[in-house]
Parts: structure tokens; sequence; C-alpha cells
């Protein structure tokens, strides 16, 4: 249990790492907390500075979780023990300490960290995101339904995954309390 604990406070410290932040400052453009949806995630950053930083952002943001995923993995950790060190990842991604507990959604966090424990789970859900993003323009919309879909895809392609799963979909839908708010008043911002 201790390995478990101090492998998922490891991993709340690389997931508190926000790429949107890193990337924006290096390249000296605008924060993204200050403009568009506000959300220091790639979404935020493709609706205001385009798709090379986007994909940047993601890059971080999916794989800052690896190599301690990695390492869990690597001592045999039990499913539900693998879970809670992404889960560690996920909560450092959305309330980081050193922004005031203030971070993103969770949604590139959570596909890196089920790229490592369940990847066919991570690769459909991300078909699903990038699909429904294309065709809806709203990113809001395709992280709800793809979260949603996350549990049952992982009853068919991962079953020893299916509770980790649904903590990670609840805590992404936690997150986009302001986006339904927004989605129910017709004024989401576009992708
Ligand atoms: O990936 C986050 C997305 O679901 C919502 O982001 O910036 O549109 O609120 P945003």
């Amino acid at each position: 249990l201790e390995s478990i604990l101090t492998l998922m406070a490891l991993g709340y410290l690389s997931g508190s790492w926000l790429g949107a932040l890193t990337v924006c400052r290096l390249v000296g453009v605008r924060d993204p907390r200050l403009a568009g949806s506000g959300n220091p995630g790639f979404s935020n950053v493709l609706r205001l500075h385009g798709r090379r930083l986007a994909l940047a952002t993601l890059l971080v943001d999916a794989t800052k979780g690896m190599p301690v995923l990695w390492w869990a993995r690597a001592l045999e950790l039990p499913p539900w023990g693998l879970g809670l060190v992404g889960l560690g990842v996920l909560l450092g991604h959305s309330y980081p300490a050193w922004h005031r507990f203030r971070g993103g959604k969770g949604v590139a966090s959570a596909f890196g960290v089920m790229l490592v424990l369940t990847p066919g789970v991570a690769l459909m859900c991300a078909g699903l995101w990038a699909l429904l993003a294309w065709r809806v323009r709203t990113a809001a919309i395709a992280s709800l339904v793809s979260a949603a879909v996350a549990p049952l895809a992982s009853i068919w392609l991962a079953p020893d995954f299916v509770g980790v799963v649904i903590v990670f979909t609840l805590l992404v839908l936690t997150r986009h309390v302001l986006n339904l708010r927004r989605l129910g008043r017709g004024d989401e911002p576009p992708l």
C-alpha cells in the first residue's frame, strides 16, 4: 500500500504539470486561462492558438503520467492500484496545488493514463473524440460523449479496469459542469 500511495503522489506531481501553460509560455502567446473558455487544456489552446500548439499541449498532457504508470506496472500492482496511480495523475492535472488547485478538465491526461492501462479503450475514445469534434465542432460534447462511452468500452476491452474507468469518467464529467451549463444555454464556444 505504501508504494501505491507514493506512486499516487508522484502521479499527482507529474499530473500537475499543465502542458497548456508551458507551451504557451515557451512560445510567448496569451495564457489560455485568460481567454476563450479559460481552460488550460488542448481544446482551448486549439481555439486560441491553432493546431500546432494544441498538439504540443496534448503531447505533454497525455504523456506526463506515463513514466510513473510504467513504474507502477513494473511493480505488478493490481488494477485498482494502477487505477489509484492514474487517479493521482488526473487529480494533479485538474487540481494542481501550485496553480491554486485550478487545472484542466482531464481529457488529454485521462487519454494518456488509459493509453497505458487500457490502450484499446483509449484509442477507441480518441477516435470517437476526433470524429465528434470534427462533426459538431464542440470539444465539450466530444469529451462528454467519449467519457460516457469509456466504461462501456472497457466492459468489452478491459474488464478488469471497469471500476477504474468509471472513476476517471466521473472525474472528467464533474470537470465539465460549466460546459454543461453553457451547452444548456446554447453559448458554448465552438472549437
Ligand atoms: O478537453 C476539454 C474540453 O472538453 C472542453 O474544453 O476549453 O471547450 O471548455 P473547453
